[in-house]
């Protein structure tokens, strides 16, 4: 086995969009991949200073939606130039921008699926960042991407994951098993 020390390798990682507005009402999206389930109901994002961060000093509400092969391009782009430098940013994206019904963000339509969440917490806040916690409010998912079961069918969907080896990213795959199921042939 070879070492690598210690490294921000956790893989797979997400492509999170996170959409918000700032005091005027424009919408503004940023990439996050240091993101993660928190609890049942609640997320946590590692933010650094954003023009993100500055919309969600006046306004408590966002949404995060998962990045795939198709918007992957604006995905990324989202996560190099800041809404402070760019008037133009969510433009150059060409994503269609709509107020979520439950929070006061903006959902990205070209997006299959967006949560709508609510800051809880702020920790370790100070001048670089914070990590966010935020309860989900709720899920949208658009109907295309549904299983015949109803739920969101990730398959569907073609989201991409960060690979923060190689700076690249990966698109979901097949699904290969059951989860709390196929371990049970070792029992
Ligand atoms: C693949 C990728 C992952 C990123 N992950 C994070 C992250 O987890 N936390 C963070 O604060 N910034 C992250 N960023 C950087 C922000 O997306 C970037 O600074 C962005 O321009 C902020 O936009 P804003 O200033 O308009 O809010 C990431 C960027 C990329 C490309």
């Amino acid at each position: 086995m070879k070492s690598f020390g210690s490294k921000p390798w956790i893989l797979p990682q997400p492509v999170l969009i996170i959409g918000t507005y700032d005091k005027d009402g424009n919408a503004n999206a940023m990439n996050a991949a240091w993101g993660g389930q928190w609890d049942m109901h609640e997320i946590v994002i590692s933010l650094g200073s954003h023009q993100t961060t500055d919309n969600l000093k006046d306004n408590s509400e966002f949404t995060v939606a998962f990045a795939t092969t198709e918007t992957l391009v604006a995905a990324d782009y989202v996560g190099i130039v800041s809404g402070r430098k760019e008037p133009e940013k969510m433009k150059k994206t060409g994503w269609t921008v709509e107020k979520a019904p439950n929070v006061n963000a903006p959902v990205f339509k070209e997006l299959p699926m967006t949560m709508e969440c609510r800051v809880k917490e702020k920790i370790d806040e100070s001048e670089t960042g914070y990590y966010l916690v935020a309860d989900i409010v709720n899920i949208l998912c658009d109907e295309q991407y549904l299983a015949a079961d109803g739920n969101p069918d990730v398959e569907k969907m073609n989201i991409i994951t960060y690979d923060p080896v190689h700076h690249i990213y990966i698109q979901l795959g097949k699904v290969v098993g059951k989860a709390y199921s196929d371990g049970k042939r070792l029992k």
